[in-house]
């Protein structure tokens, strides 16, 4: 199987990547971590259906029991194994089972696709440089929880999105990839948030492939 071969452009590509940076040739099995909507995990699992990105997702975990991320991983026939982090004393003990199900699953790289949790070197050691993160914003502006309110609030006139390789600091790490989004006279942070992931649904399978690749 190809992925990102030339016969199948994908629908977007970013101008600084080109399709034969995107080909991987062995497929790679990603462990994905989501705590909400899951349109991120949706977006890579189409680019996966689609044969535009060579991956599997053996397993979904979340966080929250009503995440609606869940119903998207049934229509995908992804398990989705619920780690409440209400269950666990501190951070390390729930990122220890978290790793304990990724290495159950021979998950190779760890994808947060709206995880909302900080996580610790007991995770990331257990994968190293093979975490990453998307967040809204043109990082470094912007880190943290509110990166789309915060870039309206500071009048910025462009913001984004990131998907860079996770790191013990919040929301730091080596970029993989970048998206631009103009802010508009009349956002708010719904209407803002919601073309910063059209864009980020662009991106992160893109930015899979480029980080698997070593493009950092
Ligand atoms: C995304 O905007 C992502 O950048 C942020 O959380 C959101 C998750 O959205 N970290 P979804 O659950 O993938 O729809």
């Amino acid at each position: 199987m190809t992925a990102y071969s030339a016969n199948s452009t994908p629908s977007f590509i970013s101008p600084s990547v080109t399709v034969e940076d995107l080909y991987l040739d062995s497929p790679l099995r990603l462990g994905v971590l989501a705590s909400g909507s899951g349109s991120n995990f949706e977006a890579i699992a189409q680019a996966i259906q689609s044969g535009q990105l060579n991956a599997t997702i053996p397993v979904l975990i979340y966080n929250k029991p009503k995440a609606k991320v869940t119903e998207r991983a049934k229509r995908f026939d992804v398990p989705a194994i619920l780690h409440n982090h209400r269950a666990y004393q501190t951070r390390e003990a729930l990122d220890e089972q978290i790793v304990d199900t990724l290495k159950s699953y021979r998950v190779d790289w760890v994808i947060m696709a709206g995880w909302m949790r900080i996580v610790t070197p007991v995770l990331l050691n257990a994968f190293p440089h093979r975490v990453l993160n998307i967040h809204p914003s043109l990082l470094p502006s912007f880190p943290g929880i509110h990166g789309i309110e915060q870039a309206l609030n500071a009048g910025v006139k462009v913001t984004g999105c990131t998907v860079h390789l996770a790191q013990e600091k919040v929301d730091s790490g080596p970029i993989i990839m970048q998206a631009a989004v103009p802010i508009l006279p009349d956002d708010t942070p719904d209407s803002l948030h919601q073309r910063v992931q059209v864009q980020e649904h662009q991106i992160f399978p893109q930015a899979i492939a480029l980080a698997a690749k070593g493009f950092w």
